[in-house]
């Protein structure tokens, strides 16, 4: 278990390959949606010196809180804010920014609010089952506690893809309450019997939930939708994702904003006129380098997608 106050615990993933596919240049200015501990903040801080801007957001005030300290040396070439990406225009618009040249959204989680007591993602821990990145609202543990069997076993195989949904929700229910992640985890570990390879048998759960209690998935449809509306022509789109429900979603959206064409595919000949918004730098998803992923197995899942607003 570390401490907030221990410095950074959070390897930015794929940092060079996000600097050099948000073609990152002197005196740009960017938003990092997903601040986090500030790890791509500070990268894309040093590549736009001396006078590039990053405006930092992150839902979790203890993240800004942690990146703060490490930022603090850029001064005013930092702007950091606790709130929602989803959001980044009005946030934005409160720091004087009307157009950026470039947009990150690092999905998900840190390995700073997994390793940090008080967050309740784990199930290597045991602590009260929270789950929020912003300590306001709806817990794991209300979810847990009060959705009906049948729901909880749909959240679960939606937000999962847990095949075992239906037997989970089930155990959830009998043991109920549930209030520790350690409980849960355990609850699961029995339902659905031990390990499978490497993965706890309670990861798929913990992933739902967390999506759920969060509404993550929400939140990253109306993030891109606020990216699309704040990048200036020219400037640069970057999302890495980790698993395959963000990762699918971010695809379909920048397949749709890239389309020259929507006409339906047994027209014979294109009577749509659309206009994309946006063009694809690289078709292929970038994903790191054997080396990063021994380095940080956390990168193992990571892909990243990038477009350009034209
Ligand atoms: C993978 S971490 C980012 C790590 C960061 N790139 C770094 O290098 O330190 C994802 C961060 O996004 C934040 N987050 C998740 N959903 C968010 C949302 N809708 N709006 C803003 N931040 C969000 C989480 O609190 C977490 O700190």
């Amino acid at each position: 278990m570390r401490d907030t106050d221990a410095g950074p615990t959070h390897r930015p993933v794929l940092l060079s390959e996000t600097l050099e596919f948000l073609a990152v240049a002197g005196g740009g200015t960017y938003v990092d949606g997903t601040l986090g501990e500030g790890g791509h903040t500070e990268g894309i801080l040093e590549a736009s010196g001396p006078n590039g801007m990053v405006l930092g957001i992150d839902r979790d005030p203890r993240s800004v809180a942690a990146a703060r300290r490490r930022l603090d040396r850029y001064g005013s070439r930092a702007m950091l804010a606790h709130g929602n990406y989803a959001d980044m225009e009005r946030i934005a618009g409160e720091h004087g920014i009307t157009a950026v040249d470039g947009i990150l959204l690092d999905l998900g989680f840190s390995s700073r609010q997994v390793n940090t007591a008080g967050y309740g993602f784990s199930f290597q821990t045991d602590e009260p089952l929270d789950m929020r990145y912003d300590p306001v609202g709806e817990t794991a543990a209300d979810i847990v506690n009060s959705t009906n069997e049948g729901e909880l076993a749909d959240v679960i195989f939606q937000y999962g893809e847990e095949r075992r949904s239906r037997a989970i929700a089930r155990a959830i229910v009998r043991s109920r309450p549930i209030l520790t992640t350690g409980q849960l985890a355990q609850v699961v570990a029995r339902a659905v019997g031990g390990r499978r390879g490497r993965r706890h048998p309670a990861t798929r759960t913990f992933q739902a939930l967390r999506i759920a209690v969060n509404q993550e998935l929400t939140q990253v449809e109306a993030g891109l939708a606020a990216a699309g509306e704040l990048l200036r022509p020219g400037g640069r789109l970057a999302v890495i994702s980790y698993h395959s429900l963000e990762d699918r979603l971010v695809k379909e959206w920048m397949d749709r904003e890239t389309a020259t064409c929507i006409c339906p595919p047994e027209f014979p000949v294109c009577v749509c006129e659309q206009e994309p918004r946006f063009r694809t730098v690289r078709r292929r998803i970038v994903r790191p380098a054997k080396e990063e992923i021994t380095e940080n197995s956390r990168s193992r899942s990571a892909r990243l997608r990038i477009a350009e607003r034209i």
